[in-house]
This record gives structure tokens, C-alpha cells and sequence, in this order.
């Protein structure tokens, strides 16, 4: 099954070509440059830019993938949740494609999404169900119970902050451009993460939610009180990273450990951070849990993962009308 993917949800205007799980083609544009300027993403800005990447970034996805339009057996793209500014720039594109050549078209949960990336060809295969899935990213931290390909239940998630969003605010605090995950990833290599007892929030709580807005405060706090050199802005870094981490592995062990399930897989953005991705390893290993990530490149926003999710519901007849609308808060 061939299948373009489109993205456009928040700041990444994104196109890819698949055939079954093999990636044809990927592309992102990013609009990191756009946006650091704000501290943080401006919804119309972000339109805007996808406007006027999306028809030639699709064309070139189509071109390095050898396929034309009619070669393709169905058009998937995010249609929530995410600004709905955005989602309508993906959706207008991948409507006037699928209509244009007699395609159906695939709305696809960006969640879906993200947890579909460790699909793309692996040699491992598909990681075994049930397994629980969370996914770290600016604007989500949720956990899930994934008892067969497209069947989630969620089991916690955060009741404030995403955990992405904690390091882009946390870095800002800290004079660092946006977005801030990973230059809170690079300073932190140079501080201390024991220097600082940052709490470690909703540890000790048995369900599964998360919450950083209370680290951030205590950052905040902290910064406010402190010296300020360059020494202490790397150890207030690290202390922040190994929080944040420390929680975020701790909730999701446990959740694989009490739902019985022998693999987890982590995604999104923050999935990028090597620590995460070490002391996921870490304790997986020592609670005989196999964890698995998305590769890099696929654990941040792309359309690669939105065409793995499109290809398993079309697969199965779960295609849209033409009025399918954005949906800025669909929950999955
Ligand atoms: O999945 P993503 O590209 O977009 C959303 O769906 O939100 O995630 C972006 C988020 C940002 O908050 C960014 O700061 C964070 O992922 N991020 C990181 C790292 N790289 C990106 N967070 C921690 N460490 C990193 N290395
Ligand atoms: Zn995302």
C-alpha cells in the first residue's frame, strides 16, 4: 500500500511517501527560525509558513518517492489535535490531492501518530502487544495501555504542563533560544544533576497523570535566589533534566509492570533526549522491560508516522468524507 502523509499540526510542515512500512520518502520543514524569535510558537505565523511550504514539500516527497498521485492508494493526514489554523492547511492540501486523483482520505490523531513511528521499518518487527506507549512531546505527555495495533487506553497523562513544554519554559528562564529541549540537554553536560533537589512531582501518587508546572515553579524559585553564574545555570539544567526524566521513567515502569507488559515504547519530541533515552535503557533492563524508541528523526513531529497510522486505518476502511474538519482537542 502506497500512502503520502501530511503534517502540519503545530510548527513542522511535514510530507512523506510509504509503501507498506518502508519510508519512501520524508521531508520537515521546520519552523524553529520562525518562532524562536517569540519564545514560543504564534499560531498564525506558523499557518502562514505552511502555506507557503506545503504544495512544493509534498511535490518533492512525491518526486524522491518516484510516485505520482495515482500510484498512491490513500492520503492521510493529521487532522487533530494541534491549532486548528494548522491542521486546516494540512487538511485543504491533502482534501484538494485525494479529490483531485480519487484517493481516500485518511484523518489521522496526531497521538496516533507519534505512537505509530516505531512501525517504520525496524528490524526488530512491530514491538509485541499489549505494550504501554508514552508520548513526551511540547505539547503532550501521555501514557498508554497499546493492547493491539490502533487500541489505546489511556492510562495518565499530564494535569498542567507537557513535559516538552517544561523544558522549552525552563530554558527561557535560563536566557537559552527556543525550543529549548535540547539546549537544556547540552548545557546539562556540563553541570551537576545532584546539585539541586528539584521535586519529583506525583512520584509517590499510584495513578499515572503527570505534572511539571510545580518543578518549573521550583526552577523558577530557585533561579531567583541563586547566584546566577554559569556554573549554577548548568547544574540548575541538569538538576531540571534528571527531574523531569527521573519521573517520566519511574510512572511508565510502573504502568508496564503492573499492566503486565513486557515493552515500552517511547515517542515524541523529548523521546529525542539521550538521557531519557539512557535511563529508559537503564531500567528496562533491570526490570526485564524491553523499551524501544522511534529512531531520532521520527520521535519529533514528521509525516512519516502519520502515513504508518493513515495505511493501518485505511487498511481497514476507516477513511473520511471530504468534510472532515480539523479537530483541535481530539482526544484519542
Ligand atoms: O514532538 P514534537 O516535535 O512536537 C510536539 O508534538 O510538541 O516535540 C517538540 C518538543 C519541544 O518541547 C522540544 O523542546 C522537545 O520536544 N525536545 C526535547 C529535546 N529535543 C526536542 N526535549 C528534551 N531533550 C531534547 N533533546
Ligand atoms: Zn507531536
Amino acid at each position: 500500500m502506497l500512502v503520502l502523509g501530511i503534517e502540519s499540526s503545530c510548527d513542522e510542515t511535514a510530507a512523506a511517501v510509504l509503501e507498506d512500512h518502508k519510508v519512501l520518502s520524508g521531508l520537515v520543514a521546520s519552523q524553529d527560525v520562525i518562532h524562536s524569535a517569540y519564545g514560543g510558537v504564534v499560531p498564525e505565523l506558523a499557518a502562514r509558513a505552511h502555506m507557503e511550504r506545503i504544495a512544493p514539500l509534498v511535490r518533492e516527497a512525491m518526486a524522491r518517492a518516484g510516485a505520482g498521485p495515482k500510484d498512491l492508494d490513500a492520503v492521510a493526514v493529521t487532522s487533530g489535535p494541534g491549532l486548528v489554523v494548522c491542521l486546516l492547511v494540512g487538511l485543504s492540501a491533502a482534501k484538494g490531492l485525494a479529490f483531485g486523483a480519487g484517493l481516500p482520505l485518511v484523518g489521522v490523531n496526531h497521538l496516533d501518530g507519534h505512537m505509530s513511528a516505531i512501525l517504520a521499518d525496524h528490524e526488530q518487527g512491530p514491538p509485541p502487544y499489549p505494550h504501554v506507549g508514552l508520548v513526551v512531546s511540547g505539547g503532550h505527555t501521555s501514557l498508554y495501555l497499546v493492547s493491539a495495533p490502533g487500541e489505546y487506553r489511556l492510562l495518565g497523562q499530564t494535569l498542567d504542563d507537557a513535559a516538552g513544554e517544561a523544558f522549552d519554559k525552563c530554558a527561557k528562564l535560563l536566557g537559552l533560544p527556543y525550543p529549548g529541549g535540547r539546549e537544556i540537554e547540552a548545557l546539562a553536560r556540563t553541570g551537576d544533576e545532584n546539585a539541586i533537589p528539584f521535586p519529583r512531582p506525583l512520584m509517590d501518587r499510584p495513578d499515572f497523570n503527570f505534572s511539571f508546572s510545580g518543578l518549573k515553579t521550583a526552577v523558577i524559585k530557585h533561579w531567583n535566589e541563586c547566584g546566577r553564574n554559569e556554573t549554577e545555570k548548568a547544574d540548575v539544567a541538569a538538576s531540571f533534566q534528571a527531574a523531569a526524566i527521573e519521573v517520566l521513567v519511574a510512572k511508565t515502569m510502573r504502568a508496564a509492570r503492573e499492566h503486565k507488559a513486557a515493552h515500552v515504547v517511547v515517542s515524541g519530541g523529548v523521546a529525542v533526549n539521550e538521557k531519557l533515552r539512557t535511563d529508559f535503557a537503564r531500567a528496562g533492563e533491570s526490570g526485564e522491560v524491553e523499551v524501544r524508541f522511534p529512531s531520532p528523526a521520527l520521535c519529533a513531529d514528521n509525516a512519516v508516522m502519520i502515513a504508518l497510522a493513515g495505511a493501518r486505518l485505511a487498511s481497514t476502511g476507516r477513511t473520511n468524507s471530504f468534510d472532515l474538519s480539523p479537530r483541535a482537542a481530539w482526544r484519542l
